[in-house]
């Protein structure tokens, strides 16, 4: 059994199931091992930095004829980066935290899809304005940046408000029973973040990988401690789910101190040059008891859609009962 859905036959891919574009970490060959396995890989522009930029595109088109896109903080880039990643010819990019308006139409022009990440109802909204070909409804429990809304309620509020336009859940969804969940609610899809980051292909600093894996979901929390130690700029409406370490301890509730003295964040910066995950952040969703192991991304798709269709006949089954 395959799942068919909207999103699977616009793009076309064989699988719902998007690896989302997670900056910095989702390079090409993650993004080409999920595209060859099936989902729709997406390289994590992030910012756009040029060289990254380069060298992650020309990955991803050297190891896959698949379909794959490309993804920004729409906030922190100019149209210079989406014009480089549209040199590459990607099937989709996916702008999320910010105005995606200014680059709907260039998008469009070069023949990519454009998907359009929303964290409440006004985003979604916006999404719909700007003519996005599909959306993400991202809930609270999904690992880096995001917003407030949970991901059970937000889904299907989003899918009735967007329809016809595909929708795919993001937030909490780490095996295949959050996939059949997902489809269940009317998305066409998962994109998935926290459980593609514990792969073999993932740009993960050295103890990141077993870090996910040891983790619960309760010792991951939303802050904005972490963006203010490192100087990121971030819009302030916009917090990010990370494992708890001591900078968040140290900070929590004192955020406006620690942005106002900027040598309060000096042992900040030193450490986390060093890789100290106790200072530096590890982004991760709550889905992290579900990750039991670091694995090749091809298999995690796998184990995504065998797991989804289980748990669709275990559910079809009950019901005869
Ligand atoms: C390590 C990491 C980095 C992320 N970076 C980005 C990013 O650069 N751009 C973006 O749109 N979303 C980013 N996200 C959020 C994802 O797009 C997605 O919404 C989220 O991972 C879904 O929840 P999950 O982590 O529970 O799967 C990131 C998520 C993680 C875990």
């Amino acid at each position: 059994m395959t799942f068919s859905t909207a999103f699977t036959e616009l793009l076309p891919v064989r699988h719902p199931v998007v690896c989302a574009p997670m900056g910095g970490i989702a390079g090409g060959a993650l993004a080409a091992a999920v595209s060859n396995a099936g989902g729709l890989g997406m390289v994590g522009g992030g910012r756009g930095e040029p060289d990254w930029l380069g060298r992650e595109l020309s990955l991803v088109t050297e190891s896959t004829d698949e379909p794959w896109g490309v993804g920004f903080l729409t906030w922190a880039i100019g149209p210079q980066a989406v014009d480089q990643a549209l040199a590459h010819a990607p099937r989709a990019v996916l702008l999320s935290y910010g105005d995606p308006g200014p680059y709907a139409a260039r998008v469009r022009d070069a023949g990519s899809l454009l998907i359009v990440q929303a964290t409440d109802m006004d985003e979604a909204r916006r999404a719909l304005d700007v003519g996005a070909d599909v959306i993400v409804a991202q809930g609270t429990e999904g690992g880096g940046h995001g917003g407030r809304r949970a991901t059970l309620p937000f889904v299907p509020a989003v899918v009735d408000l967007v329809g016809p336009v595909p929708v795919l859940a993001a937030g909490g969804i780490a095996d295949g029973r959050g996939l059949a969940a997902a489809l269940v609610l009317g998305a066409a899809g998962a994109l998935v973040g926290t459980r593609f980051q514990a792969s073999h292909e993932a740009l993960i600093a050295p103890g990141v990988g077993e870090a996910l894996v040891k983790a619960r979901g309760e010792d991951t929390e939303r802050n904005r401690v972490l963006d203010i130690a490192r100087e990121a700029g971030w819009p302030d409406q916009y917090t990010a789910r990370t494992l708890r370490n001591r900078t968040l301890e140290e900070w929590r509730d004192r955020e406006d101190e620690l942005r106002a003295a900027p040598e309060t964040r000096r042992p900040y910066r030193e450490a986390a040059a060093r890789g100290d995950l106790d200072v530096a952040p590890v982004w991760a969703g709550e889905g992290v008891d579900l990750i039991p192991d670091l694995r090749p991304a091809a298999e995690i798709v796998a184990a995504l859609l065998a797991d989804a269709e289980a748990a669709v006949g275990r559910a079809s089954e009950r019901r005869q009962l």
